[in-house]
């Protein structure tokens, strides 16, 4: 990586700020004041500010008890979007891992680590999710070998991939995707002739909607959470 982005990125310093305090000769590699805002770094050296040895910021792991009403996006131009749950400064850089619907709550992943993110969202790795649904008609039984033998959905010729559906109500289920396609859910249930009234994620892997968030809060995950994946 290159001094100045480096940094930039370890100090929070805009790019104009690290080229003053290098022509100020205030960043040292290695001992040595250093100018050269192009120097590449191989990532052994020890780099200071002001004498203080600088390091990276660790990646951020974060999840958040999605509320229904904001969109899963990292910007828009009229409506809220889930990094307006977040703090600034916790906010900038995050990525999405895996989008809810506007009216969608539950777990939602953020991450700045993107390999991460690909670990979990590559469709190889065929992550499971788990939903709590709730529909507009009963749900009738015939639905679980339905959605075991996979539907083909409108406008979508492919049939989907085998999905666990646990009836727990006569208008309530838990379904288990290891896909992810738009609106899956919902199609998955209009292919049936029935509508979902309310839908809402509850793990994604083994990283679980933790019950003591409430929802529109966030909370960093644990090692074991991050590591699970
Ligand atoms: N399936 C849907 O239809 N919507 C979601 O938000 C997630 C899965």
């Amino acid at each position: 990586m290159r001094l100045d982005k480096y940094v930039s990125q370890c100090s929070g310093l805009s790019r104009k700020s690290v080229k003053q305090v290098l022509h100020q000769r205030r960043i040292a590699v290695d001992g040595e004041p250093v100018r050269n805002a192009g120097l590449i770094l191989c990532g052994e050296e020890t780099v200071t500010l002001d004498g203080h040895p600088l390091a990276l910021p660790r990646a951020r792991y974060l999840m958040l008890h999605k509320p229904a009403g904001v969109v899963c996006a990292t910007e828009d131009s009229s409506q809220r979007t889930v990094l307006d749950l977040l703090p600034s400064t916790l906010a900038t850089g995050q990525q999405i891992v895996g989008r809810l619907d506007k009216d969608t709550t539950g777990l939602l992943l953020l991450t700045d680590d993107g390999q991460w993110n690909h670990r979990i969202t590559s469709p190889r790795r065929a992550c499971a999710k788990v939903y709590q649904v709730t529909t507009a008609d009963p749900i009738e039984p015939s639905a679980i070998d339905a959605f075991h033998d996979g539907i083909v959905l409108k406008d979508d010729p492919k049939p989907t991939q085998p999905a666990t559906l646990v009836i727990e109500g006569s208008h309530q289920a838990s379904i288990t995707l290891v896909e992810g396609r738009y609106h899956q859910v919902k199609r998955m249930f209009a292919a049936l002739g029935n509508r979902v009234t309310a839908l809402h994620r509850a793990s994604i892997g083994s990283i679980r909607l933790d019950p003591e968030l409430p929802e529109g809060q966030f909370r960093s995950l644990t090692e074991d959470e991050i590591n699970c994946v």
